[in-house]
């Protein structure tokens, strides 16, 4: 495999991300060799730091984060790679010294900036990049969620960076693109003739996407409290599981024939009015129970905060294929489990010589990646009854090759400037459009959000959701 050379400038180097996940997936990508040998990494941020006290914070708060194949030896060599830049984004002298050190030391014309910076930043990083030519063609640009609270200021974001920056060289990640069995639902689906011929109205009754949580807020009330569960997973890793499952067969695995079906499928979301909302969304604060606290007691929520910690919507696509069929969509921290899943309910045969008995297909993104058929298989004994079984497919026995963290996968996908896995524009605003009727309901509600009890599966209210369709979530199948 041919390694392409890099220069890698993260903003935000001493922020949260780039501790937890950036350095560390660079490391696991270093560590199975998959890094070009001359491939670097400048971090930069505010803080006046030279590389040897940057390193010094990376030895301490992002080493731990490396999850496997840890040895001393790769980890030097690792850091070899990484120098520190102090770079205040509103002062231009700061970019002229960020150019000469990327050009003086480069010997690849493969610039890759990742701005895991507040999205405040994006306008006057890129403004300053491009005054000292950090946009030419061989550029690429990484915009870290969220992007945007709303559509406004969302296009706001995408029109600064823009003015800069052509489609072609923005990377807008979802790190749940990165994730191998939300990918594999496209050669799941188009690569076997089993699924496809019964992948619409006809057979599927119900379609169900979860991504449940079993941590609360942890330490990032303050952000979480402004952002809420619809922003941070429904506006943008929901919806990406969601076009996985419903989009058409894309003309090929370009990153636009890609894109365009995905986007397609956002706007063919039934819209919704303010009386829709109340009738199709729950959303519900997770309260103490046992020995767990509730959301308002977490560290700096205020006692009076209305934000989701879970939400749950009944979702409609407006396509040939899927009319009618409802796509039950939610997601929610201080769950009864960690689970990441997309369910499809089939339809029940109907006069069967065994029965009305309804199959069901669940691919597990995590914690397992499993992909499990429930089916009616024979009795054991004497007589022809049957019983439920399930056919699991689990992909952690596909290959021996190493898995890799979704954040390492994508920022692979970068470096070799593939874009089939980062979002266009008009996906992400699409998306914005279709939450927005929801955020101004809940602006304008008198209605307080439901309750649930802390390590619970949600609220009464979204049972109820779903029995209107006569349905039921899957923990209750
Ligand atoms: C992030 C959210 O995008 O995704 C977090 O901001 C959430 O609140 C996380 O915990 C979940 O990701 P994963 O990969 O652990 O399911």
């Amino acid at each position: 495999q041919k390694l392409n050379n890099f220069d890698m400038v993260i903003f935000g180097a001493t922020g949260d991300l780039a501790m937890r996940k950036l350095l560390p997936c660079l490391y696991q990508a270093h560590a199975a060799g998959l890094l070009h040998p001359q491939g670097r990494i400048l971090g930069v941020s505010r803080s006046q730091l030279n590389t040897s006290d940057f390193l010094a914070k990376v030895e301490k708060d992002s080493k731990i984060h490396i999850k496997q194949h840890f040895t001393d030896e790769l980890w030097q060599s690792f850091i070899q790679r990484i120098q520190y830049l102090t770079v205040d984004v509103n002062t231009p002298e700061h970019f002229q010294t960020l150019r000469q050190t990327v050009q003086s030391r480069s010997q690849t014309d493969n610039v890759i900036i990742y701005l895991s910076t507040a999205p405040k930043f994006f306008a006057p990083a890129c403004k300053n990049l491009a005054e000292v030519g950090l946009n030419a063609d061989n550029v690429r640009i990484v915009l870290e969620k969220p992007l945007g609270t709303d559509l406004p200021s969302s296009q706001q974001i995408n029109a600064d960076v823009a003015q800069y920056f052509k489609e072609e060289q923005i990377y807008r990640i979802d790190h749940y693109l990165g994730k191998e069995s939300l990918q594999n639902v496209l050669p799941l689906r188009f690569g076997n003739v089993f699924f496809e011929p019964i992948w619409n109205k006809d057979f599927v009754k119900s379609v169900q996407i979860t991504i449940a949580e079993q941590l609360g807020v942890e330490e990032r009330g303050e952000f979480y409290d402004i952002t809420g569960a619809l922003r941070d997973m429904v506006q943008n890793h929901i919806i990406q599981m969601l076009c996985f499952v419903a989009m058409e067969q894309p003309k090929s695995l370009s990153a636009d024939d890609v894109r365009d079906e995905k986007l397609k499928v956002v706007a063919a979301l039934k819209p919704m009015t303010s009386a829709d909302v109340d009738k199709n969304v729950v959303r519900a604060q997770y309260v103490a129970h046992e020995s767990q606290k509730g959301y308002l007691q977490e560290n700096n929520v205020p006692a009076n905060s209305r934000t989701e910690t879970y939400v749950a919507i009944r979702a409609e696509i407006d396509t040939p294929r899927w009319q009618g069929v409802p796509f039950y969509l939610r997601t929610g921290k201080r769950l009864a489990a960690r689970s990441a899943e997309i369910v499809l309910n089939f339809k029940e045969q109907e006069n069967g010589l065994f029965g009305n008995h309804a199959n069901r297909l669940v691919i597990s993104l995590q914690p397992d990646e499993t992909v499990s058929a429930k089916m009616f298989v024979k009795q054991v004994g004497n007589g022809l009854n049957v019983q439920a079984a399930e056919m699991v497919l689990d992909m952690g026995k596909t290959s021996n090759e190493r898995r890799a963290e979704a954040y390492e996968l994508l920022l692979r996908e970068v470096i070799d400037g593939r874009l089939s896995l980062f979002n266009r524009r008009d996906e992400l605003e699409k998306a914005w459009e279709w939450v927005m009727p929801i955020l101004e309901n809940w602006a304008n509600s008198p209605i307080a959000p439901h309750t649930y009890a802390a390590s619970s599966w949600g609220p009464k209210a979204a049972q109820d959701l779903l029995a209107q369709d006569g349905n039921v979530w899957l923990e209750e199948q």
